[in-house]
């Protein structure tokens, strides 16, 4: 198919452009609302000869920096290159890009951690500042020039609505068949004339499925045809295998307790290998008729709806192996009757999550003895990623469920921990703990409680007996006995391991094992 097809509208064709011209429209100092989540759907060639702009202007002793408004990750060709040109001024909402990382915690680019589903009442709300330009790949243009989403919708309509000017990138390369996949809603209201979303069940269309554009703001349309970032995953590890096997057991004996219906609750999976080890799980386990209403679709889904484990799955992006996207890709009529993509602010929405009573299932860092999650920082300091949507779906799910192996950097560093060195998620949203040692149901316990049912179920043996003895030490030192700490020592672990490279306390090293 010629490029140039996926442009319809004619009014529009005029304003056909390579992707250095429309880089040269964008200055210094602006704030650019692109599209893109988790490495699908974000602009592939502006970003580029923009971060190559501004490596020149930079180069001759210029200040150009602009700030850099996503759905969550993107791809090298996104935030790494403009990491690497030190572009960025001010990054949100999430990210996951080693460069860009890196110049976070070099304190060179200003980085703002958000819940994904806030990010769009924030823009309407004014709290984050002016949007200048939306930078948003697309699919095609229709004739009257309404936009086919691409591969994620994230927060596309809210920069489409609130950016003064809007540059397009129709990307040939995403296939025609993913017209009719999204369901873009238009009803959502600032306060205090918020109505309801009348979204009951996951496989619920409440929207439209294209995006609305002001034609007069559109200044630049580059064509493209690029292919989306794959995220390789690796084959389940046995850590991920015995948390999902642990993940399994509980979901059964939920249902035996007739807490869950036999084909549980809408799913909802972070991204990585351990949630995708779980839905190669939940593949071979014995629930049918499963849904899905999550934030990302990956590979371990994919297969379920191809299976048939799974009967429909609502998400705002992919996040795909390069063999799922070839099958996504093959078999588009297939899934297009299975999938829809929507918006983050409704893909992540705490009323219709709280309404459908989600089953939130993410990865986290640490969690201490009480229950209480980092999902973002390690050793308190260093930002990861980011909390994504981890918050939306952690607060207000039905049952919120977070799992890691019990060790990280091989043994030298315990995830099960006295006291988070950051906290993302509070004892008061986390259920569900598990590791591959075992899962701990938080439910209906005291902090004290929790700290035994953590300790014994999840905590690596090696780290167990020296966390008991911090947890009773503090139940008889600490002035208050309900979530006893000793406060001198609630986080020399994490500085043992920054001092001696290991978090183990010295009297467990000399203990006999
Ligand atoms: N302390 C220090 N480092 C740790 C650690 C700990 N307790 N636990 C893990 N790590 C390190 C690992 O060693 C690894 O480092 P490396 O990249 O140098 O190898 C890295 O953190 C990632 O760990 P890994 O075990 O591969 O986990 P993952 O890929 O499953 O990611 C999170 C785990 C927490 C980083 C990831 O789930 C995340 O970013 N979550 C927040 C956002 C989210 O939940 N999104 C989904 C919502 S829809």
């Amino acid at each position: 198919m010629e490029n140039s097809s996926r442009v319809l509208c004619k009014a529009l064709q005029g304003r056909i452009m390579s992707a250095e011209q429309a880089a040269a429209l964008i200055p210094s100092g602006v704030n650019v609302g692109m599209s893109g989540f988790t490495g699908s759907g974000y602009p592939k060639s502006v970003p580029a000869a923009l971060a190559r702009r501004i490596a020149e202007a930079n180069g001759e002793g210029q200040k150009f920096r602009i700030g850099v408004w996503t759905g969550a990750s993107t791809a090298p060709e996104l935030d790494g290159v403009l990491a690497e040109a030190d572009g960025v001024e001010m990054r949100l909402p999430y990210q996951s890009d080693p460069t860009c990382r890196r110049r976070i915690n070099e304190g060179r680019m200003e980085y703002i951690d958000i819940h994904l589903s806030h990010v769009a009442q924030f823009v309407w709300f004014g709290f984050l500042g002016k949007l200048d330009i939306a930078l948003v790949e697309v699919a095609g243009i229709l004739e009257d020039g309404r936009l086919i989403p691409s591969s994620s919708v994230g927060n596309n309509k809210t920069w489409l609505d609130q950016a003064d000017k809007v540059i397009l990138e129709v990307n040939s390369w995403q296939s025609p068949l993913l017209e009719g996949m999204h369901d873009v809603y238009y009803g959502t209201q600032l306060p205090p004339h918020r109505m309801p979303i009348p979204l009951v069940r996951p496989q619920d269309r409440i929207g439209e499925q294209y995006l609305r554009c002001d034609p007069e703001k559109i200044i630049a349309i580059v064509e493209t045809n690029s292919p989306d970032r794959n995220s390789p995953f690796s084959p389940p590890d046995e850590n991920s295998m015995l948390i999902a096997g642990h993940i399994l057991d509980f979901f059964e004996h939920e249902v035996r307790k007739g807490r869950l219906p036999k084909n549980l609750l809408p799913l909802q999976s972070g991204v990585g290998n351990i949630a995708n080890a779980v839905m190669a799980g939940l593949n071979n386990g014995p629930f049918d008729n499963l849904t899905a209403y999550t934030e990302v679709l990956q590979d371990g889904m994919l297969d379920m709806l191809r299976s048939g484990k799974l009967s429909m799955a609502s998400a705002t992006a992919f996040s795909l192996s390069d063999s799922a996207l070839e099958e996504l890709n093959r078999n588009l009529d297939f899934y297009r009757e299975k999938i829809i993509l929507r918006p983050q602010e409704i893909s992540n929405h705490p009323e219709v999550i709280r309404r459908l009573g989600v089953i939130a299932m993410n990865g986290m860092i640490e969690a201490d003895i009480y229950g209480h999650v980092n999902s973002t920082h390690v050793m308190g300091s260093s930002i990861m990623n980011g909390i994504g949507g981890s918050g939306d779906f952690a607060r207000n799910a039905y049952i919120s469920i977070f799992m890691t192996p019990s060790q990280a950097k091989n043994g030298k560093i315990s995830c099960i921990v006295p006291m988070a060195s950051h906290v993302d998620h509070t004892e008061h949203d986390v259920q569900v703990i598990v590791t591959e040692q075992g899962l701990a149901d938080l439910r209906g316990l005291s902090p004290n409680q929790r700290a035994k049912v953590i300790i014994d179920n999840c905590a690596h043996p090696d780290f167990r007996p020296a966390l008991h003895d911090y947890h009773d030490r503090a139940l008889q030192c600490s002035l208050g006995r309900h979530t006893p700490h000793l406060l001198d020592e609630a986080l020399s672990w994490h500085q043992r391991f920054l001092a001696e490279g290991c978090m183990l306390p010295k009297l467990q090293e000399a203990m006999p094992m």
